[in-house]
């Protein structure tokens, strides 16, 4: 097997023409860094989690990449053409990915919010009446379905026009990706609401296959890709975050990402992110075991 590249969170394989294997290893970023500590179990979790999706997908008759399980912590993909040059694809381009991430969000949170208080996005861009104040955890009228770039190196938001011109797609397309995503959601709030979570939102990656059929690709439904919360403590008024914004507060307590911030608007060396204390790798380390058995309702 050829090693073909390495990911934030995966190491790619080629097996042969038509397949990959991924490695989903320990590694954990934040801020667009790789922390220089492991998680203990991530990677499996992170693959298992993805698994049982892909398995959920394929009895509902969404095609998707998955190919089979050579070991916990890895998955054999079928493999797609990843097209640089936006000039050489158009609508009879096959077998390739779709250059987008395409992210759903149920609730306003994250960087919704930052752009909301910036005024970059408004109230009524998401179904609110105008002049609505949007608060955070609030629940949005609507799905709130958008694209940013996947191959550039900082993901741009863009517009359903500029996503479909980039892509190849036509407004057909671009309405199937949506209606997919939305019934991939519907699958995944069904599992999840039995087992005291709330899918707060997530991003999905595509590709078409070699018949131009749409094809959900890489991984989703985890920790990594999407934002999680407890339904119970919801319901009382308080957002639990499930997921690795503790690690973001560490760092931000210790002072390094204002650090980090202050360098990269100033154009200055970014400072290296330090590891993390024993105490914090633990408790990452359980909360991405715990949320594997709480998402898929299997034991680890
Ligand atoms: N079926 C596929 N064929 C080709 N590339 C794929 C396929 N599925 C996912 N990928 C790409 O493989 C890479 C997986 O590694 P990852 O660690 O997620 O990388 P990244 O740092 O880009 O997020 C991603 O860039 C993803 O877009
Ligand atoms: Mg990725």
């Amino acid at each position: 097997m050829q090693h073909i590249m390495t990911g934030k969170v995966k190491e790619v394989y080629k097996v042969d023409d038509d397949t990959l294997e991924f490695a989903y290893t320990n590694n954990i970023s934040v801020f667009d860094k790789i922390i220089p500590s492991q998680i203990p179990h991530k990677g499996e979790t992170l693959c298992r989690t993805a698994k049982y999706w892909f398995g959920l997908l394929s009895k509902e008759g969404i095609n998707n990449h998955y190919i089979s399980e050579p070991s916990a912590d890895r998955m054999r993909v079928k493999r797609v053409d990843i097209i640089r040059d936006y000039s050489k694809i158009n609508g009879s381009t096959t077998n390739y990915l779709i250059p987008l991430e395409v992210i759903c969000r149920y609730y306003a949170a994250g960087s919704l919010m930052d752009r909301i208080k910036s005024g970059k996005v408004k109230a009524e861009d998401l179904g609110f009446p105008a002049g609505h104040e949007v608060k955070e955890g609030e629940k949005l009228p609507q799905p709130f379905i958008e694209c940013t770039t996947k191959l550039e190196a900082h993901d741009e938001n863009l517009t359903d026009e500029e996503a479909k011109k980039m892509a190849g797609l036509s407004d057909e397309e671009f309405e199937e990706i949506k209606r997919t995503v939305l019934k991939i959601d519907s699958i995944i709030d069904r599992e999840c609401s039995k087992r005291g979570l709330i899918h707060c939102d997530g991003k999905k990656e595509f590709a078409f296959d070699k018949n131009r059929k749409l094809m959900v690709i890489d991984t989703f439904g985890t920790l990594d890709e999407d934002r999680w919360w407890d339904a119970d403590e919801f319901a009382k008024g308080r957002i639990v975050q499930l997921s690795k914004e503790f690690v973001r507060q560490y760092y931000r307590e210790t002072g390094y990402h204002k650090a980090l911030y202050d360098a990269r608007e100033k154009g200055l060396p970014e400072p290296d992110i330090p590891a993390l204390p024993q105490e914090i790798v633990d408790r990452v380390s359980k909360l991405y075991v715990d949320m594997f058995e709480r998402i898929t309702g299997e034991k680890f």
